[in-house]
């Protein structure tokens, strides 16, 4: 079946056709393209098409698709059991890892997806502080945990969706929202932030404000939170704490520790962690968390990464970064991109994108219009303004000359 005649099926059993409102790519005005198979840094369609991926799961697969030591190792997991509910060695091992690498992680749990690591820091920050209400940052997004979706970020923004239906007035109650670059002022039981957040699009915080978050939530008596689903192990080995010298008192990882499986996690200091079951009462639990064949793909991944990877994720993310502003200087549109380690958004913007109201007054039209037609040049972005584009380590400079070409013809068109 073609994407379009599978897309047609899907919209009579699956909402909106898909299982993740994003991928429906309705905010650039086409209908999604159904994918085979990817192998590396490309995508296959089922109608045998190839494009450049800088979308890759979304940030799990920072070593491309289908990486022969990610495969294999998978493979054997499988071989032995693919979940069993009880303790594995290879468990133990990625909580080494992370502990390892992530400055505030000292002990580790395992969930399965971040919206669950999400609502498990918030509940361990409650039981710690003895606080109820959370601050958050307007365009930040951490999970659909329903406390958290007001002027969320990414699928919501893709959407104009404010906040969801559904949430109970007790729960957005809970709920401060201010925006990014902004000290909060009151007592919280946690300040959540992404250190950098990505999913109004990559911005980087204002000079200083992560330690000053630090400072206030010492002041305040609030726990700090970084949810590093997106950055950790990737902007650094230890994500954005180890790279801006901030640590946070929990951190929420998810994507990369799964390696393109589910798997995600949240972590901080011993006295933190060990409130949480059966160390202490603050209950969480899962099926599938720490599931062997997500534990294996995890480890191989982050073995993976090495200084030299993170050197040429960096080289080549500057190199994607700065083609696109040199690309769309010659055609005479506004366009700033932003970018760090693995991760760039061109906005779409006269000025520098700052926070959300900023993102939000991108020309969300003309982004549209460049992915439409990056997508009929071979070049698979997210269909969003605002979400970050996800360099690998599997893509090389011949994959940024390709997107390079395709995006001086796309923006001269434009
Ligand atoms: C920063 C951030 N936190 C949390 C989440 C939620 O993770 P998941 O989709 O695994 O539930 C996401 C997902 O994109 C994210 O980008």
């Amino acid at each position: 079946m073609s994407s379009a005649e599978l897309y047609h099926r899907a919209l009579e059993l699956l909402p909106g056709g898909v299982n993740s409102p994003v991928r429906a790519m309705r905010s650039i005005g086409r209908e999604p393209i159904f994918v085979a198979r990817g192998e590396g840094p490309e995508l296959i369609d089922v109608e045998g098409n190839r494009y450049v991926d800088w979308v890759m799961s979304w940030g799990p697969l920072i070593a491309g698709h289908g990486h022969p030591e990610v495969v294999a190792a998978v493979t054997a997991a499988a071989a032995a059991g693919t979940s069993f509910g009880a303790p594995t060695e290879a468990e133990v091992a990625l909580a080494a890892e992370v502990v390892e690498r992530v400055p505030s992680a000292e002990m580790v749990r395992m969930t399965s997806s971040g919206t669950e690591a999400a609502m498990s820091v918030i509940r361990l920050a409650r039981a710690a502080t003895g606080r109820d209400r959370i601050v958050k940052f307007a365009g930040a997004y951490h999970g659909y945990v329903d406390g958290l979706l007001a002027e969320a970020g990414s699928g919501l923004a893709t959407a104009g969706i404010p906040a969801s239906p559904g949430v109970t007035a007790a729960q957005a109650a809970d709920t401060a929202v201010i925006p990014w670059g902004v000290l909060p002022e009151a007592e919280f039981a946690a300040i959540l932030c992404e250190p950098y957040p990505a999913n109004m699009g990559l911005v980087r915080p204002p000079d200083g404000f992560l330690a000053a978050l630090r400072e206030r939530a010492d002041a305040t008596g609030a726990l700090l939170v970084f949810d590093e689903v997106i950055s950790g192990f990737r902007v650094a080995p230890g994500g954005v704490q180890e790279r801006e010298g901030v640590v946070p008192d929990l951190t929420m990882l998810g994507k990369v520790i799964g390696g393109g499986l589910p798997a995600a996690a949240y972590a901080g200091r011993r006295e933190l962690m060990e409130l949480v079951a059966p160390a202490g009462d603050v209950y969480q639990a899962g099926t599938l968390s720490g599931n062997p064949l997500a534990t294996a793909a995890g480890l191989a991944t982050l073995r993976l990464l090495d200084e030299a990877a993170y050197a040429r994720l960096d080289e080549l993310s500057e190199l994607l970064a700065a083609g696109l502003e040199g690309a769309a200087r010659q055609a005479g549109i506004p366009v700033r991109v932003a970018r760090t380690t693995g991760l760039l958004t061109p906005f779409f913007s006269e000025r520098p994108v700052r926070d959300y109201e900023d993102a939000k007054a991108c020309d969300t039209e003309h982004y549209a219009a460049f992915c439409r037609a990056m997508l009929e040049r071979g070049v698979y972005l997210p269909p969003s303004q605002f979400e970050a584009w996800f360099p690998s380590i599997a893509h090389g400079e011949a994959h940024v000359e390709h997107t390079l070409a395709a995006a001086r013809a796309a923006l001269e068109a434009l």
